[in-house]
């Protein structure tokens, strides 16, 4: 007999797990049983009365934060499952619904412009880590052209309109490319390229709102419709713009205008 830690309805217990063989399934199963009763409302989280000021982004990050506890803690019980090919596949679906998430609590975090501190940041120094970080882990990202420039700006939220950007290529178009750009107006852009289906004209602007996937069935990639909301929320904090565009020969072009560039000393 094993015993866990498990805060239950605001009060610390200990429960009593047991991993005899075959202990797996009951595991599981009573994992997904206690989200469940969370989900069912067993906790002091309240619903939005009418009225109420909140708004449904809150609300959905305020659910959303709270399922963080219980996911962190069928984790650790989905270690206790005997059967190895339960575990990867009950794992596996944990670390899905966790990904899901922490992206709509990244959205929520997007569009209530949290504060992060505004620092000078020489951008192809944070576009080589980035790009190296995505090839050690096997993923085909080039940067290609860069040049010195210095932005005033906040660099976790920088990172994370970048990374949605590239995941979208890579998901979409299996490989990315990085490139910045001085336009004419001397504004600078940084450019996520891929070579993908593209996105028909009239979705190029659609699809940047929060929940808005194209196509359908069994094809269709993973994902909320997140990841470019969160990216134009959070551009728009760092007073730039993220816009979309086809390009020639095919695949998409998604462009992160960002004001205040001048060039290193
Ligand atoms: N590079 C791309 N090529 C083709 N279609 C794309 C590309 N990027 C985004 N899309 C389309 O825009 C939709 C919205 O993209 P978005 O990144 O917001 O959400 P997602 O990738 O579906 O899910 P997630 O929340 O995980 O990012 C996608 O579902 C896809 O249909
Ligand atoms: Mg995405």
């Amino acid at each position: 007999m094993l015993f866990l830690p498990v805060h239950c309805h605001n009060h610390d217990v200990t429960a009593a797990v047991s991993p005899a063989s075959g202990a797996g399934g009951s595991i599981a199963a009573r994992a997904i049983e206690m989200a469940s009763g969370w989900l069912r409302g067993g906790r002091k989280r309240t619903a939005a009365k009418v009225g109420d000021p909140r708004t449904s982004t809150e609300l959905l990050a305020s659910v959303s934060h709270d399922l963080l506890t219980p996911i962190t803690r069928m984790k650790l019980r989905a270690e206790l499952i005997s059967a190895c090919a339960v575990q990867q596949k009950f794992m596996a679906d944990l670390d899905e619904v966790d990904g899901l998430v922490r992206s709509i609590l990244a959205y929520a975090a997007s569009a209530h412009g949290r504060a992060e501190a505004c620092v000078n940041v020489e951008l192809a120094s944070l576009l080589r880590c980035l790009t190296l970080d995505y090839r050690d882990s096997g993923k085909d990202v080039e940067l290609s052209d860069t040049f010195p420039a210095v932005v005033p700006t906040q660099p976790r939220s920088l990172r994370r309109i970048l990374t949605n950007l590239i995941d979208n290529a890579l998901k979409y178009g299996g490989a990315a490319e990085i490139a910045m750009e001085i336009d004419e107006g001397a504004s600078l852009s940084i450019r996520v390229l891929d070579r993908g289906p593209g996105l028909p004209e009239e979705h190029l602007r659609t699809v940047i709102r929060p929940f808005v996937r194209l196509g359908s069935g069994s094809n269709v990639a993973e994902g909320l419709g997140l990841g470019l909301a969160t990216a134009s929320n959070l551009a728009h904090a760092l007073s730039g713009s993220l816009s979309l565009s086809n390009r020639e020969g095919g695949g998409l072009k998604a462009e992160l205008r960002l004001p205040g560039y001048r060039q290193p000393c």
